[in-house]
């Protein structure tokens, strides 16, 4: 090895051994004669100090490096003089005085600082992505990410459970997302589809008899990124034989509870057992079904004293079967006429036609954008549903009721993270459950799965699929953390014309679904086990624990908010050959630019 030391390691009890070092120049300071060095490597970082008469030329050449060179020295480690010692560092009470030293690799100087955190586009992160890859704080990212997955696998093979790789290309399988094809050389006009997750090869595991099957699995899905949202991502995908809900959900609770025990003892988590919401109750308290329970602000219906009010903003909502709903921002009676109109735009970006407010200040009259239609009594029983006391500010959305809620839970979190309402470092689990198997889609004029297609109905629900399918509940369960997914799984179907009734639900011709699913079908009349899985996002769950923004400062080489790699330059135009190769003709689109 160039090194018999990583830098980071070096302590009291090195001094007077003769060690190697290689790394690169985090800092370079010339100081009284004396060249000093601050060498990092994975590890840390360690002081190395070159002077004229123990170093001799080696100092010369100490003096010409620059940060981000790449160096092995050779030398002796001993005490810091007094005085000079950093108790912030943990080499800090050491140095490394150099008696060789030989430049590995000179360096351009870096796009931006890589020794510090400073405010950086992230265009130019992302671009050098290798360099960013070098910083602290991504580094550390990269460990808790390691060892998160690491505790997984070593949790689960304890459990029983046997890791098995599943095709990536494959045929399509469908989890509400675009798929990312792969044309077919030998076969033109024929496609590959890359999985949006492992769904029905972990369900034909368990017809195979595997019974405890889980994968660190790549899914792909061609869909709008946003923060929480890439291209391709990663989940811990789980599937089980022989379970019930309870089950999995117990399986998935235990895993993370005893992770978070032993690789994160120093954060908090709000309640475990975790609570428990129904989809209806998640809905009804805070518009969606994955609620923040760090903080309160709920959303209280205030149809009832809508009606009849005399507002016709509320009135004409509610007549026409909508809703009007208000969340209470605590202390913000103050908020300015501006800072009211932002959050109207706010909600404005979600559907809502407006926001009404009713201003209740310490001291003074209320105000509100309705303030003629506030008769007292309307006026304490809002008071009392809201639980408002003086200095509040209630805000009100009226219109059909998905709008109401959307922009409500919307506007919620974005005032809990503005007013500070939570600690940031607390963890709050939940799992929501209780489902619709179906949801109506008024696009499409059909029912689509809630979850995906294989997923069981309640067994004291399925006599609903015939006449009232929206009222089915699945056998699904969600868990989230802080707001985000950051798992979805349910009981399966393993009935072969239970599975044909729900495709015929959702007005998938018998034709299509066997043509798309017949290997399922087909598999199901094997003797397929009751089973049930769960698949939990790695990066969503390792943004939160890592307390980032969003997934791409835990992901080691993600695609921007518009799917591409700029560091390598991906999508990229096909060789002519290649395409031919593959049968196809670009016909539309000019090159690099994403159409629309
Ligand atoms: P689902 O589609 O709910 O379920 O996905 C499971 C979890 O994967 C994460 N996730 C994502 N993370 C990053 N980027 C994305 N584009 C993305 N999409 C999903 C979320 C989500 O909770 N096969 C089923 C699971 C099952 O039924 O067992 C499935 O994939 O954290
Ligand atoms: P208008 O009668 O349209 O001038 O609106 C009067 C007040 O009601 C303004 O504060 C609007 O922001 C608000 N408002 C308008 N439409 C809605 C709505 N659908 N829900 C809640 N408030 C609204």
């Amino acid at each position: 090895m160039l090194k018999s030391h990583g830098c980071g390691e070096l302590r009291a009890e090195h001094i007077g051994q003769q060690i190697r070092l290689a790394g690169w120049v985090n800092r370079r300071r010339d100081h009284g004669g004396l060249t000093f060095l601050d060498l990092r490597d994975r590890s840390g970082v360690v002081q190395v100090v070159a002077n004229p008469g123990t170093s001799g030329e080696f100092h010369t050449t100490a003096a010409d490096v620059r940060a981000e060179w790449v160096l092995q020295i050779e030398g002796i480690v001993r005490l810091r003089p007094e005085g000079m010692q950093n108790a912030e560092l943990p080499t800090g009470q050491v140095e490394v005085e150099v008696h060789r030293l030989q430049v590995l690799n000179p360096a351009k100087t870096p796009p931006f600082l890589i020794n510090e955190e400073s405010e950086v586009d992230e265009m130019v992160r992302l671009q050098y992505r290798y360099l960013d890859l070098r910083r602290e704080r991504m580094q550390r990212n990269l460990v808790l990410r390691h060892k998160v997955i690491k505790y997984i696998r070593d949790t689960l093979d304890r459990r029983g459970f046997l890791e098995i790789e599943t095709p990536i290309l494959f045929k399509a399988t469908p989890e509400g997302a675009r798929d990312y094809l792969v044309p077919s050389r030998l076969y033109p006009g024929e496609v590959y589809a890359l999985p949006q997750s492992p769904q029905q090869l972990k369900q034909l595991l368990m017809v195979s008899g595997l019974e405890r099957y889980f994968q660190i699995a790549r899914c792909f899905r061609d869909e709008d990124q946003r923060g929480d949202r890439q291209p391709e991502f990663t989940q811990l995908d789980v599937e089980m034989s022989f379970v019930e809900r309870e089950d999995v959900m117990a399986l998935l609770e235990e895993l993370y509870t005893g992770m978070l025990a032993s690789l994160f003892p120093e954060r908090q988590v709000q309640a475990t057992p975790w609570p428990r919401l129904t989809y209806p109750e998640a809905q009804n308290r805070f518009g969606t079904d994955r609620p923040d329970l760090r903080f309160g602000m709920e959303l209280k219906d205030v149809s009832d004293l809508a009606a009849g009010s005399g507002f016709r903003v509320f009135e004409a909502a509610v007549a026409s079967g909508g809703e009007v709903r208000a969340i209470n921002a605590k202390g913000c009676a103050g908020f300015s006429r501006r800072e009211l109109d932002e959050l109207t735009q706010f909600v404005a970006s979600f559907g809502a036609k407006g926001l009404a407010y009713l201003a209740l200040p310490e001291s003074g009259e209320p105000r509100s954008s309705f303030a003629k239609f506030l008769a007292t009594d309307r006026l304490e029983a809002l008071r009392a549903r809201l639980e408002a006391e003086p200095g509040d500010l209630l805000l009100f959305v009226a219109d059909r009721r998905a709008v109401v809620l959307e922009s409500l839970a919307r506007l919620r979190s974005h005032l809990g993270a503005r007013l500070g309402l939570y600690d940031s470092k607390l963890l709050s689990f939940c799992w929501v459950i209780d489902f619709p198997l179906v949801q109506w889609n008024e696009q499409e004029a059909r029912w689509d799965p809630s979850h995906h297609l294989f997923t069981a109905p309640l067994p004291e629900d399925v006599h609903l699929l015939e006449h009232q399918p929206g009222r089915a509940r699945g056998q699904q369960y969600d868990v989230v953390l802080n707001g985000h997914e950051t798992a979805g799984g349910s009981i399966r179907i393993h009935d072969r014309a239970l599975q044909e009734r729900i495709f015929q639900l959702i007005g998938l011709e018998i034709e299509t679904a066997k043509q798309r699913f017949g290997h399922m079908l087909t598999a199901f009349e094997y003797g397929t086990p009751p089973h049930g899985g769960i698949a939990s996002g790695m990066d969503r769950l390792c943004m939160v624990l890592a307390q980032e923004p969003n997934i791409r400062e835990v992901i080691a080489f993600p695609k921007n908010q518009a799917a591409r790699d700029v560091m390598a330059g991906a999508p990229s135009m096909a060789e002519p050959g290649a395409l031919r190769d593959l049968h196809l003709q670009i016909v539309d689109g000019r090159p690099g630019r994403p159409k629309g």
